[in-house]
C-alpha cells in the first residue's frame, strides 16, 4: 500500500463541489490544504485569487539550464447527486477491491495528486528536480475553466515554459499505458420553449394550443437523422476525414470493442453514426447530446395538464477545426427553423472550448512514450479523447506549448457517476510515472 494514502484521503475529503456556491468556502479550504501540502514538499506555493475559485501554483527554484515543465490539473470534482446511488461517503473515501472510492478519486485528485507525490519523493531522494516545475492547479475546470484563460494571459511569462503535462484522461484498460494527443471540443447552451401564460387543463385546452413539451421533444428529436448524424445543417463543414494511420492504430487498440463498451456502460448495444468504429465515433467525430429535458409534470399519477413550457440542455462534443462559437451559431439557426409556431424559444449559450490536436511524435511525445512503456511495461497505445479539457488549447494559444495526455483513468472509474474510484494500482503507477517522466524530459533538451 501506497505511503501516501492517509495524505489522498485528506484531499478526497474536500466537497470542493465548483458548481455549487454552497461549496465555495470547501473550494477554498482544498486550494490552501495544496498549497501548503506543495510548500511542504519543499515547492513555493501560491495561491491566486480568481473572479472565481483560486489558482494554486507550486514551483521549485529554476534553473536555466534545465527544461521547465508545466504540471496542470483541477482540484473541484462534480457533483455527488444522485446520493442514494453511492455504495460509501463520496467524500469519505474508502478501500475496496484495490479501488478508493470518492468523488474525485480519479478526476482529478488522485491524478495530479499521484505526480505531487512522485514530485516529494524525488525531492526527498534527490534533493531536487531534475526540470524546472511549474505545478498548475485550478479549482473551475468542471465549469468550463472560465477564469483561467485570462489568468494564462496575464501570467504568460511566469508561466512559460517548454512542455505541459496532464493526468486528466483516460486509460483504455488496466496495465495498458496510453498517450492521448487529442481531446474533443465542447459547447453548451440551454432551450427554453414557452407556450401558455400557465399550465393548462389538457382537455379543456389540448388540442387548441401548442404543447412546449411537445416541441421541446420535436426539437431534440431534430438534432439526429437515421443514422445518427448530426443534422444541422453546416455541423460537419469543417470536420476533417479521418485518417487512414489512425483508424488502423486504433483498430488494434484494446478496451473499444463493443463486449468492452457493453459491459463499461451497461447499455443493451452501442449505436451511433454509421460508417465508424466506436472508437471513431467517440474520439475523432462530433456529436450532438441532450444532457437533461424536463417540463410539465412529474409526480407520482397522472395530472392531466398542459405544461406552459418545457426546457433541454444540450451540449456538442467538437472535433479539431471546428469553431464552438460558428458551430452554436448553427445549431440556434437549426433550432429556429425547426421550431412550430405557437412557442417562443429562448436559446441561452453555456461554456465553450475548443478540440485539441498534436503530434504523438514530437521529441515531448516520444520521450512521454518510454516512460509510460518504462512505468507500465508496455508499449502505450495512442489514442483521442472523447472528453474535453478546454484549457488544453488555450495553453497551446497562449503559452504557445503542447501537452502530454497521460490518462490514469480506467474504463470503470465512474468518473461524474456515483461510485467513483481509482485503482490504487493507478495511484502508485502515476507516481512512478512523474519520476521517470521527468527525467525522460530532463534528458531530450540537453541532448538537443
Ligand atoms: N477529466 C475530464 C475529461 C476527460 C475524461 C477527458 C476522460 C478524457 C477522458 C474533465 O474533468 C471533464 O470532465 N471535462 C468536461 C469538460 C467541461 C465541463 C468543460 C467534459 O469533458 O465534459
Ligand atoms: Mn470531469
Amino acid at each position: 500500500m501506497s505511503r501516501w494514502i492517509d495524505d489522498f484521503f485528506e484531499l478526497l475529503r474536500f466537497p470542493s463541489v465548483s458548481t455549487d456556491s454552497r461549496h465555495d468556502a470547501d473550494v477554498r479550504a482544498c486550494a490552501e490544504w495544496l498549497a501548503s501540502r506543495m510548500t511542504s514538499a519543499g515547492l513555493q506555493s501560491a495561491i491566486h485569487d480568481t473572479d472565481g475559485h483560486p489558482v494554486v501554483i507550486g514551483r521549485n527554484a529554476h534553473d536555466s539550464d534545465r527544461p521547465t515543465v508545466l504540471v496542470y490539473g483541477h482540484y473541484d470534482v462534480q457533483p455527488v447527486d444522485p446520493l442514494d446511488l453511492w455504495d460509501s461517503d463520496p467524500f469519505g473515501p474508502e478501500i475496496r477491491d484495490g479501488k478508493i472510492w470518492a468523488r474525485g478519486a480519479t478526476d482529478n485528485k488522485g491524478q495530479f495528486f499521484a505526480h505531487l507525490c512522485g514530485i516529494t519523493e524525488t525531492i526527498e531522494e534527490c534533493g531536487e528536480l531534475p526540470v524546472n516545475l511549474i505545478m498548475l492547479l485550478e479549482g473551475e475546470e468542471e465549469i468550463g475553466s472560465p477564469n483561467l484563460r485570462p489568468f494564462l494571459e496575464e501570467h504568460r511569462s511566469e508561466l512559460a515554459c517548454d512542455v505541459i503535462v496532464v493526468s486528466d484522461t483516460g486509460m483504455v484498460a488496466p496495465g495498458v499505458p496510453t498517450m492521448g494527443y487529442g481531446l474533443r471540443g465542447i459547447t453548451c447552451c440551454e432551450v427554453a420553449v414557452r407556450g401558455p401564460a400557465r399550465d393548462l387543463h389538457s382537455g379543456v385546452y389540448g388540442g387548441a394550443v401548442a404543447n412546449p413539451a411537445t416541441v421541446i421533444g420535436q426539437l431534440v428529436a431534430s438534432l439526429h437523422d437515421h443514422d445518427g448524424r448530426v443534422a444541422i445543417e453546416g455541423f460537419y463543414d469543417d470536420v476533417a476525414a479521418l485518417e487512414e494511420w489512425e483508424r488502423e492504430m486504433w483498430s488494434a487498440v484494446p478496451g473499444m470493442g463493443e463486449e468492452d463498451l457493453l459491459k463499461v456502460t451497461g447499455s443493451p448495444s452501442t449505436y451511433g453514426e454509421s460508417g465508424y468504429t466506436s472508437a471513431e465515433r467517440l474520439w475523432a467525430r462530433p456529436t450532438a447530446e441532450v444532457n437533461g429535458i424536463w417540463g410539465g409534470y412529474q409526480g407520482e399519477g397522472s395530472k392531466t395538464v398542459l405544461p406552459a413550457e418545457a426546457f433541454a440542455k444540450l451540449s456538442f462534443r467538437l472535433v479539431p477545426h471546428q469553431d464552438p462559437v460558428d458551430v452554436m451559431d448553427k445549431v440556434e439557426a437549426h433550432l429556429r427553423k425547426h421550431c412550430p409556431e405557437g412557442v417562443s424559444l429562448e436559446l441561452t449559450r453555456g461554456h465553450h472550448g475548443q478540440a485539441y490536436y498534436t503530434d504523438p511524435h514530437s521529441a515531448h511525445g516520444k520521450a512521454a512514450q518510454q516512460a509510460l512503456s518504462e512505468t507500465f511495461g508496455s508499449d502505450p497505445v495512442l489514442i483521442r479523447e472523447g472528453g474535453s479539457i478546454p484549457i488544453i488549447q488555450d495553453f497551446k494559444e497562449v503559452l504557445g506549448v503542447d501537452t502530454l495526455l497521460l490518462g490514469l483513468a480506467l474504463p470503470d472509474c465512474q468518473i461524474h457517476s456515483p461510485n467513483e474510484n481509482f485503482a490504487v494500482e493507478n495511484f502508485e503507477g502515476g507516481i512512478r510515472l512523474n519520476r521517470v517522466l521527468f527525467d525522460k524530459l530532463a534528458a531530450i533538451e540537453t541532448e538537443s
